[in-house]
């Protein structure tokens, strides 16, 4: 795993004219935000040694560094989903390279489906904790004391610093946001109404397929995140939609540009 990590982080640095500190993971439908990094760079996962390559419609799968709110970002246009197949290895391996490469604050955003009762299709949730369902730690087997500690502490994984930020930032832009608990789970179903029950009644805000092992092993690895999540569809016990994922995707693109211009804004800060 180390020999294969600096592999890749050889490959890209080799690549790239500038390696960023900064590094942002764009979740489904909200891959537009590369439109507005400047001075970009493409590398295709295809051509990525060891990475994975992403398989699903709305992911497409590019590195991409560059300028974003004037500071140099690497971007992940597309990620790697457990529900793809991919074990938690693979999946979260992005991040190690990252960290291999210098990166010092991850961005992470998603689409997730709302529980909280005052969420409304198209708000944007800034992460402040979350509860890992997936079936399995990336963490779990041999651990590497170059990568990080045997039982790293997950008691503020989402940096309250940044949290200060943003919410700063979206007051000043007069942009809605809100505040929850994101609930990690496989996927690839959409939740039963008593799951989204469940998951509300647990402590969560709002669910989603993907985000917590990356945020699990940027966290193993001393990187500072900072995540957010828009709420594409509601559910609960009395919700009768039906998500789909073109649904997502919409409400996804919909709501982007204020996501990106938060996180832009506070780059720029
Ligand atoms: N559940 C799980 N994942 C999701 C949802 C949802 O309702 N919406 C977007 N991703």
């Amino acid at each position: 795993m180390l020999e294969k990590i600096k592999q890749t982080a050889d490959y890209i640095r080799a690549k790239v004219t500038e390696v960023p500190d900064t590094a942002i993971i764009l979740g489904t439908g909200l891959g537009a935000l590369v439109d507005h990094i400047s001075d970009k760079q493409f590398i295709p996962y295809s051509e990525i040694p060891n990475f994975p390559v992403s398989t699903v419609e709305g992911h497409s799968g590019n590195l991409i560094f560059g300028k974003l709110g004037n500071r140099p970002v690497i971007a992940m246009q597309g990620r790697f989903h457990y529900y793809e197949g991919y074990d938690m290895k693979q999946v979260t391996f992005p991040v190690r390279v990252m960290k291999a490469l210098g990166v010092k604050t991850l961005y992470v955003s998603n689409a997730a489906g709302g529980m909280n009762k005052e969420f409304r299709v198209g708000d944007i949730m800034i992460i402040t904790d979350h509860i890992n369902l997936f079936p399995e730690n990336p963490l779990r087997g041999k651990n590497y004391e170059e990568l990080g500690p045997r039982f790293p502490a997950m008691t503020e994984a989402y940096s309250h610093e940044l949290i200060a930020l943003a919410d700063k930032v979206a007051a000043d832009k007069g942009i809605r946001v809100m505040h929850g608990v994101y609930v990690g789970t496989p996927g690839p179903t959409f939740e039963t109404p008593a799951e989204y029950e469940y998951f509300r009644v647990i402590g969560g805000d709002a669910v989603g397929m993907s985000t917590v092992p990356e945020v699990i092993v940027a966290n193993h690895a001393g990187i500072k995140v900072f995540g957010v999540s828009v709420i594409t569809d509601l559910g609960g016990k009395d919700v009768t939609d039906v998500p789909t994922h073109e649904e997502v995707q919409l409400a996804a693109q919909k709501a982007q540009p204020y996501m990106m211009e938060i996180i832009k804004e506070m780059l720029a800060r």
